[in-house]
């Protein structure tokens, strides 16, 4: 008799995954908390957040509630000329929590059409003011999303490589990290102003680049990258499919900045982590642009699923959570016990470069090149899912983004195991 890993392995084609030499993937039959349980019962914490999307813990009795309620009452209706209450309240509470000058919200289902969707409404502003702005920046190392527009925007690199000659081209600018702060924002203020009349908009994450390795950068520097767009007219669009809902320690990334951006990104933790929903938000101004008896100036863009009620109810219920659980103290307890973890490990292992913005904690191992492909990944993975910890490596980047129900002594598993790791790498050296 088949087990399900064997069906799977004939019938599933996994993302990210060389699926010639996978080893056969975890079956999963539930989840609760931070905990996921296999087959076997075996519990995994999840370490990622499965993909950063989860905020409260997995199947949370009041988010998987609220969906039913919404379920039995409805489960799908065509956005086209129809609407619903979860959709509106959502709007609503999201413009409430995000900067003020953001005043609409476009429904689409994951975090590559929140970019696609940001990217061609800027792209349409500009032809709908009758101005030939074609030309995007973006930074070094940026990671968007998988759809053609988000990977144009995105680095060059082993996700796009496939494809490179099929992407637009983009300007892409140097990261304001510490070390390069003044040459980064000074070559930003050259491009900005040797294109301004071309460049429609710059794309970013704000302050943290996840796939990138959770590199950390200036949200000083940021903030004067979006000044010197504001004094051109070129539109900011801040990315917050990974930083947003409290990942960075403030609600957006975005709230570390003084300027605000015109158009913003989310999916993730949107919902939670429980079911798949995207949102991009715009200014009033990038909204006018489209208003016009001419109907050839419409946003010509839709998904099926959009705004689809149980997604919405998710994300309602999540935000629920987020205001009754204290999200916030939770945050803060688990950025500080990081801080403390990097305080007494650093200097331990002082060729390893630790990081860590509020819940997100990083290192980069040094073990050959910092590239996605590098074989510590494989090593690394197995190592913290054999002693229960699901870690997926971004190359040679550990790194942990839990769920803000996580304990005090999970954390502490957490961290003794990347400290056992760590020894095993210096003692297999
Ligand atoms: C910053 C950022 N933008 C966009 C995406 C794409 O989101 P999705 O995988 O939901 O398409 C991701 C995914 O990791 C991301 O980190």
């Amino acid at each position: 008799m088949s087990t399900l890993s064997d069906k799977d392995k004939n019938f599933i084609w996994h993302p990210y995954t060389q699926m010639k030499d996978a080893t056969a993937a975890i079956v999963i039959r539930k989840a609760e908390g931070v905990y996921l349980f296999d087959e076997n019962n075996e519990s995994y914490i999840d370490a990622c957040g499965s993909w950063w999307t989860n905020l409260h813990g997995h199947s949370h009795p009041y988010i998987t509630k609220k969906i039913a309620e919404q379920a039995s009452r409805l489960e799908h209706v065509i956005f086209g000329g129809f609407t619903h209450e979860p959709a509106i309240r959502l709007a609503e509470r999201l413009l409430k929590i995000l900067p003020a000058n953001q005043q609409k919200v476009f429904y689409s289902d994951n975090g590559s059409t929140a970019v696609e969707v940001a990217i061609k409404m800027c792209l349409q502003y500009w032809q709908n003011n009758n101005q030939n702005r074609t030309k995007i920046s973006a930074f070094k190392n940026s990671y968007h999303g998988d759809t053609f527009g988000a990977m144009s925007v995105s680095a060059r690199n082993v996700f796009t490589k496939a494809f490179e000659n099929l992407l637009f081209d983009v300007i892409s600018v140097d990261v304001p990290f510490l070390f390069n702060e003044t040459e980064a924002l000074n070559g930003f203020e050259k491009i900005v102003t040797e294109n301004k009349s071309e460049l429609a908009c710059f794309i970013f994450e704000p302050i943290v680049q996840g796939v990138a390795g959770m590199t950390i950068y200036s949200a000083d520097a940021l903030d004067k990258m979006i000044a010197i767009c504001n004094k051109h007219n070129i539109l900011t669009i801040a990315d917050e499919v990974m930083t947003g809902f409290g990942r960075t320690g403030k609600f957006f990334a975005s709230d570390y900045l003084r300027n605000s951006p015109d158009a913003f990104c989310l999916s993730k933790g949107l919902t939670g982590g429980a079911l798949p929903l995207g949102v991009t938000t715009c200014t009033q101004s990038i909204y006018d642009a489209f208003l016009s008896s001419d109907k050839t100036k419409t946003f010509f863009h839709g998904h099926t699923y959009t705004a689809n009620p149980l997604c919405c109810e998710a994300a309602n219920a999540s935000l629920d959570l987020f205001e009754a659980n204290n999200s916030f103290e939770k945050i803060k307890s688990i950025s500080n016990l990081h801080h403390e973890f990097v305080s007494n490990n650093q200097d331990k292992f002082p060729i390893h470069k630790f990081r860590t913005i509020g819940v997100i904690l990083a290192i980069e191992i040094s073990a050959g090149e910092t590239h996605y492909l590098n074989s510590i990944a494989d090593k690394a993975y197995s190592f913290f899912i054999e002693r229960g910890i699901l870690m997926r490596p971004l190359g040679n980047v550990i790194y942990i983004v839990p769920p803000y129900c996580i304990t005090i002594e999970q954390l502490h598993l957490i961290y003794n195991t990347i400290v056992e790791f760590l020894n095993q790498l210096q003692n297999d050296v």
